[in-house]
Order: structure tokens, then sequence, then C-alpha cells
């Protein structure tokens, strides 16, 4: 689901940071509230910090590349690539690593493809290269393979003797076939087995949240998944991210929410996104298992997962789990308590658009001071800051901070906001007119300010005020106006632009910022009456499917609608959507009037009921009530009359988008 943002909003970003970084004094922020004191960390010692390492599911789930060679792979590769030296321990064989029956005494037998060598000569493998060994096996009479691999229910004391006998020193023990047995006695059972075998074993409780563990294992286990499977997707990372953040009070020492296993480097997401993964699981104090073949592994994805300031957040000492400050319009804080008395701050971007993210010091729980110091975690560089935390934070992005009430934060150069009023909409070959500005938000000054902006080969970019300045104290800025233009026969599209800063922090050090601006170049509506089924959209969603021409929504590939049918009737033109939906159009102030008749579409039989709203750029000119299946279309009219872009907006009527098929049936923009 993408959340449009409003074309006026202000983007802005710190000097130096091109995710833009920022900091402002006095804006005002809800707190965090007193997190409960967690239980104590467990006499055993186990996973006092979240455990790190590696397993195989995500990237292989049953498949023949899962073997002994893999796992000795990623063995070597954690020594060779520095991720052992960055805390990556724990090697985990899961799923399919046995032979579907045990062997005449009881005992699990290791597929011989698989590891011919047996599981204890894997396991001295690894032992031997400082590492340490993971098992699975389900609390269930079979795993959760359908290939019907043994589980453990009423063998737990001789497999968990197998295991410690081979050298195993962790098992995720699965909830599959479990038989109806109540899970806190069949978790319990095993906690005891592996006690009985004197060897150290981390134990990581997978039922999947279902009997909410949180409450009540965390004297059985070191962790617990608090929800169903991971896969390598936006929406299941951020569908387990929801789950599992209102659980922070429950982490801690010895006891570790467990969102499940890592997708970082699977090819599902953006580096961008992986990058929000990494950076959420860690200020959630989340295990951080990695989840991808490291033999095929890209540069980028051991970037990510080698960030050894982001795992130190992970690894805080302390063990607190982050706490959401705020959560609004997609935009979301999220403050981890560290053991040096510093924050670690996760400004994370669900939506679709570049957002301005802000908190501030006290908001995250920081104590009254002239000062901070700000460290960006992913760009690896600090500042200092008067008060406010903020970042103009890219679409699905999260900026990464580390904020501290540090004496020595006049050692640092100021935090410096680059800002623009808006991206761009521009028709070919007419000049269209920009403002920046570049704000010293530190506390010390920013010297020999300057501000440049540029667009790609061809186009004209003029400064129509002042471009530099000799120095900005606190809170100044230095504000420039911007003529640009497209050349004449510029397609339709988006263009980036870039604008930069350059300043001297009081000591002379040189700092650069960077804020990327996305223009977009764009047609002057028709005159007259046109269907909004033929006409160029500038952006277009749809919660499943893309948004369809002249045809209803069919859930997924584009073309896979039906004829737009509302109450019986069948349009020829107009636009199906799925809800949430959001498509703009541009109208370049020339257009007065958009028409529609609106309806969930009978596709659905009697399923569906959906809102329809129309917006003249800030502006909600036409909105109808809920609509449902039973319903006849609706005909709606929006006076549109001077808006710059036109909006057509979904809901889901309040009840979940299930069976959300909404027809904009004859839709018709006048100009
Ligand atoms: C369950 C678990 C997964 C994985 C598979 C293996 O689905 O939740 O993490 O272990 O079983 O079959």
């Amino acid at each position: 689901m993408r959340h449009p943002r409003s074309r006026t909003t202000r983007r802005r970003v710190a000097g130096a940071l091109t995710a833009g970084l920022l900091c402002t004094a006095g804006l005002a922020a809800p707190a965090v509230a007193a997190a409960p004191t967690p239980p104590a960390a467990p006499a055993d010692g186990l996973a006092l910090t979240p455990p790190m390492g590696f397993n195989n599911w995500n990237s292989t789930h049953c498949r023949a590349e899962f073997d002994e060679a893999m796992v000795k792979g990623i063995a070597d590769l954690f020594v060779e690539k520095g991720l052992k030296d960055a805390g990556y321990r724990y090697v985990n064989l899961d799923d399919c690593w046995a032979l579907p029956n045990r062997d005449a005494d009881g005992k699990l037998v290791p597929d011989p493809a698989r590891f011919p060598g047996g599981i204890k000569a894997v396991a001295d493998y690894v032992h031997a290269k400082g590492l340490k060994l993971g098992i699975y096996t389900s609390a269930g009479t079979k795993t959760c393979n359908s290939a019907g691999f043994p589980g453990a229910l009423g063998h737990e004391y001789s497999d968990a003797r197998q295991f410690a006998d081979w050298g195993v020193d962790y098992l995720k023990y699965d909830n599959c076939n479990n038989q109806g047995v109540d899970a806190r006695q069949r978790y319990r059972t095993m906690r005891d087995a592996l006690a009985a075998t004197g060897r150290p074993i981390v134990y990581s409780i997978c039922e999947w949240g279902e009997n909410k563990p949180w409450e009540w294992a965390s004297d059985v286990g070191q962790l617990w998944r608090t929800t169903g499977d991971i896969s390598d997707s936006w929406s299941s990372m951020l569908s387990i991210l929801k789950q599992n953040l209102p659980l922070a009070p429950y982490a801690g020492p010895g006891h570790w929410n467990d969102p499940d296993m890592l997708e970082v480097g699977n090819g599902g997401m953006t580096d961008t996104e992986y990058r929000s993964h990494f950076s959420l699981w860690s200020v959630m104090a989340a295990p951080l298992l990695i989840g991808t073949d490291l033999r095929k592994a890209s540069r980028a994805t051991f970037d990510i997962l080698d960030n050894k300031e982001v795992i130190a957040v992970d690894q805080d000492p302390l063990g607190k789990q982050g706490r959401v400050v705020s959560a609004a319009g997609g935009r979301w804080v999220v403050a981890k308590e560290m053991k040096d008395g510093s924050r670690a701050v996760a400004l994370f971007n669900e939506s679709g658009t570049a957002q301005r993210i802000a908190t501030s010091a006290s908001a995250v729980g920081l104590p009254d001071a002239d000062a901070y110091t700000l460290r960006d975690l992913w760009q690896h560089r600090g500042y200092n800051t008067a008060g406010t935390v903020a970042a103009t934070v890219p679409a699905h992005g999260t900026v990464l901070l580390r904020v501290a009430a540090d004496p020595d934060w006049a050692a640092q150069p100021p935090a410096v906001e680059l800002a623009s009023d808006g991206d761009p909409l521009l028709e070919a070959a007419t000049p269209t007119a920009l403002t920046s500005t570049v704000t010293d938000l530190g506390r010390t000054p920013a010297r020999r300010v300057s501000v440049s902006l540029t667009g790609p080969a061809g186009w004209t970019v003029r400064a129509t005020s002042a471009t530099s300045a000799t120095a900005l104290s606190t809170g100044k800025a230095l504000r420039t106006g911007w003529r640009v233009t497209a050349p004449a026969g510029t397609p339709a599209g988006s263009y980036g632009l870039t604008l930069r800063t350059s300043y001297r922090s009081p000591s002379g050090t040189r700092v650069t910022g960077a804020l990327p601006l996305t223009a977009a170049v764009v047609v002057p509506p028709p005159a007259g009456t046109s269907s909004l089924g033929g006409l160029p959209w500038l952006s277009a969603t749809s919660g499943w499917g893309p948004v369809e021409r002249d045809t209803s929504n069919g859930e997924s590939d584009a073309g896979d609608g039906h004829p737009l049918t509302i109450g019986g009737t069948v349009y020829a033109h107009g636009l199906g959507v799925h809800a949430p939906s959001d498509i703009s159009f541009y109208t370049g102030r020339a257009c007065e009037k958009v028409t529609a008749d609106v309806g969930v579409d009978d596709e659905k039989g009697t399923k569906g009921s959906v809102a329809f709203e129309i917006w003249a750029d800030g502006t909600k000119a036409a909105a109808t009530d809920v609509l449902t299946n039973a319903m006849p279309a609706r005909p709606v009219t929006a006076d549109v009359t001077g808006a710059q872009v036109v909006r057509l907006v979904v809901t889901d009527g309040g009840d979940g988008i299930d069976s959300d098929h909404a027809d904009w049936a004859d839709a018709r923009l006048s100009c």
C-alpha cells in the first residue's frame, strides 16, 4: 500500500546526509511510555544478547542445496568475511536434515545425501572455527515439511541427548503435528530434556506466537517466535514488524521476541527495504539470523549484514527492545534505550514517497541538554544538534541514528537542513519556480554556506536569488529561488534533480549534503471532456493488482479484469481499482469538473464495501458514504476548479480490504 504525499510537503535534509538527517529545536513529540523492568537475566548465561548467526531455511527451504557443503561454506565465510568478528556465531540447520524414519533404536538419522559425514562431523567443523551449531525439530510427531521428518514429541529426552552428543549448541523447536498437546507442556518438556543433557543449548521456541509465549516462556527458552513465517517481501516484513513492535516490554537478556529470520539478500526486496528490515530488527533487539546463501551474496548484502554500528544497537547489553514513539501517515519513530544512556532512533518511512520524519531528544527519553550528538549509523557520520531529531526518509527507507546527551557535542559539525518546497511538476518549455532553504540546526554556526541545484542534461536551472551566505547561526536559513525549465519536447515522466549544499563547521571542517528531488514532466490536460480511463496519470496505486483502464480490477496481473459492472449496468469506460487506491492526474489549474458513477464491481457477488473520494490538491472536493455490492452505482460530481492535481481515492470503508473491487465507471474530466 502506498501513501501519497501532498505536493506541497516540504522536503528537508541535513547538509551532510543524502537520506536527510536534520535537527531542529522545539518540535513537540509524544513521550515514550516508561518501560516496565524486564525480568532479570537468567543464571544460565545463555543468549544474554539476541542470538546472531545463520539459518538455511529462508534461502533453501528443503531443496537439495541445503547440505554439508553449504553449512561448511557458510562457516568459512563467517570467518573470512569478518562476520564472526561482527558477532555472528550460530550456524543453524533447519528442517529436512534427517531421514523420514528413525533407526531401530529410535534414533534420528541424518540424511546421508545431505550430510554424508553425519551431524557430529559438521559440528566439529563449525566448532573448530570458533562457531556454534544449531539444529531443528518439531514439538510434534513430525516436522513441518510434508515429507514427514520425525518430530520429538514423546522422544524429547533421547533426541535432546542425541543433539548434545553431536555437539549441538542451539535447538529451534517447531510446532507442527503437535497432536493438540498443550504448548506450555510440550515446550517445557523439551526445556527439561535439554537441561538434563548438561550441555548449554540455546532453546528457540517456534510456535508462531499462537499461545502468546511472551507471557509464559521467559523461563522456558531464550527466544520465541512471535508471528507466522516471514517471506521475502516488503508486505511480509512489514506485517511481522507491526506484530512484534507492541511486544517490547517482554524482551530482555535471555528471553527475546523473535520476529523470524532475516531475508536480507534474498532478492524480493530492494536494498533500501533490506536496510529497513535490518535496522528495524536491530532496534527491536531481534535475533539476527542471516537467511541468505552467503556463498552467492552481493557486496551490498554483506555491507548491510556487517554494519557494526547497527549490530551494536541489536546487541546492546541493556537488552531493551525499542518502543514506538510515534506512528502516523506511515512515519514511524522507534527508540531503543542503550546501556550508555544514548538512544538508538529509527526513523522508518512505511510509505511509497519520501517523507520528513521528526522527533525530539526529549521524546526519545534523553535528558535536557544544550545540544546533543547525533550519529547516522548508515552514513557513519556525526553532527551536533539543538534538540529535535528528524530526517527526510526515502520511500520504504529507514534512517537509523544514535542520539546522546554528550558533553563533547561541539566537536561535531552542526547539522544543516536542506529543503525544497516540493517536487516540481513542470510542462516542457515552461519555466517553473522552486524555492530551496538551507538552515543551520546545530548549536554552532555553519560558515561559508552555498547551495546548488542541478537537473538532467539539456535542462535550464537558474538561481533567482543568492546561493551563498557567509555564516548562518542556529535557526537561520539561506533561502534561494530557482527557475527550472525542461527543454521543449521532453517526454512526460519522472526526472531527477539534485539540491546540494556545502558549508564549514566553526573549526573549518567542510561538510556537504545532497537532497534528491523528483521532477515530473507533465502534459497539459486536453480541453473539453475526456474519459479519465484514457488519460495518463501521475501516479496510481491499488491494494491488489494494478489500476486497470476500462475494466475492473482482477487482483493480480495487468489486464486480468472484466467489463466494469455495477448493479447490472456495464460501462465501456472508466478505471477499475482495489482498495486502498489512489490515482493522481495533472490538471494544471485548467479543469473544472470530475464526474463518475462509482460502486463495488458486481464480480464480487455480495462482498466488498468501499468509500470514494475526489481530491482537488489538498481539498476533498467530493466523497461518498460506504458503498456495498448490494447498492447501485452512485453518481459523484466534484468541482476541481483551479487544482493543479486531482486525486481519485478509494478507502476500504472501515472493514479491511477483502473483496474491495471498486469501479470509477464512466469517470470524466472537463477542462
Ligand atoms: C515452520 C517454521 C519455519 C521453518 C519451517 C520448516 O514453518 O515456522 O521457520 O522452520 O517450519 O519446515
